[in-house]
């Protein structure tokens, strides 16, 4: 294949980008985008104070927009994220126990009852797991008040709200065996046991010097795939430049390869230009809108 999109597709995955609707205007963004991704995730337009910023009142505008893009062109949606301490509207921190969990439950069944046919991929809950050695849950809001089963119920709940869709656990900082995919890794064992459903683990994989490509990131999406899931690379970004990031977004690449059960890649941007590191260059077009020899060791990658 001559773009990113259709060497994965050769190789039976896609390739995907994080896509900010407020940029399709711009044509040469758009135009990246359109040749060279099979896949689109909205980088924010899916967000909890985007998406629901009143209780019950939902606003699909901006999700939308890209969706419909995407669709336009062909391209799956990776929709993005549902339950999420993150970028959370105020009147969802000032619930009780009792009013979000039916908040919570209320929020995945619209929104994914409302895309249900155009976005079949759900970023079900994000990022739930602490960082650092403990192996403990996040203290959000979600955890403190409705305790460990939540992450439980809102998988529950999104496969009864659309059978059809698949469901996604992602966290970062999880790529290699540590601590924390360790505890990721428990989990989504006692799931898969108890029929807990679950089809897919992401891992972000937001790298730079202080949190390298790990020695051991296949053996890790190795062992979660043995666990009877999809694993995804759903968040790439690589810091760096010249060949030096080339060589880790090959390395990245050849991973997803060769573990069978990983069905796809998306870069977290279309060019450096809007990378959310806003001094960074991370991704595989700069500021220009060039291929960087990220882009080709990537593409060289997937062809190989
Ligand atoms: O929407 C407001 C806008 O109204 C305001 O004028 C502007 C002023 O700063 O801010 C805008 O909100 C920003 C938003 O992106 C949309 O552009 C927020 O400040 C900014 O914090 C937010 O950053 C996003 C970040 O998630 C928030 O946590 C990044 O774009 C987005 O790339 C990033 O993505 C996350 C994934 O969802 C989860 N994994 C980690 C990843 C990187 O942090």
């Amino acid at each position: 294949g001559d773009t990113l999109g259709t060497a994965a597709a050769e190789k039976g995955r896609y390739f995907g980008a994080a896509v900010a609707g407020h940029h399709l205007g711009e044509a040469d963004y758009t135009g990246t985008l359109n040749r060279e991704f099979n896949s689109a995730t909205a980088e924010n337009e899916m967000k909890w104070e985007t998406i629901e910023p009143s209780r019950g009142q939902f606003d699909y505008g901006p999700g939308d927009r890209i969706v419909d893009h995407a669709r336009g062109q062909g391209m799956d949606v990776r929709g993005h994220t549902l339950v999420w301490h993150s970028q959370l509207p105020g009147w969802v921190n000032g619930l009780g126990g009792n009013d979000l969990r039916s908040a919570m439950n209320h929020h995945i069944t619209q929104i994914m009852q409302n895309y249900t046919g155009r976005v079949s991929h759900w970023d079900v809950v994000n990022e739930a797991f602490q960082d650092g050695g403990s192996g403990a849950r996040r203290d959000s809001v979600f955890q403190q008040r409705l305790g460990d089963g939540y992450i439980e119920e809102a998988f529950r709940t999104a496969r009864a709200a659309d059978p059809d869709a698949t469901l996604c656990y992602n966290d970062y900082n999880t790529d290699g065996v540590n601590a924390k995919s360790d505890a990721v890794y428990r989990m989504v064992a006692d799931f898969k046991q108890r029929g807990v459903p679950i089809d897919r683990v992401g891992f972000q994989s937001h790298f730079n010097s202080q949190s390298p490509v790990p020695s051991d990131y296949r053996a890790n999406l190795q062992r979660f795939a043995d666990l009877g899931v999809e694993v995804q690379i759903t968040e790439l970004d690589i810091e760096g430049s010249g060949d030096a990031q080339a060589n880790n977004y090959r390395t990245v690449v050849d991973t997803c390869l060769a573990v069978d059960a990983c069905t796809g890649i998306t870069v977290w941007g279309v060019t450096d230009k809007y990378s959310w590191r806003s001094q960074g260059t991370p991704l595989l077009f700069d500021d220009n809108y060039q291929k960087k020899p990220a882009y080709h060791a990537t593409l060289a990658a997937l062809n190989s």
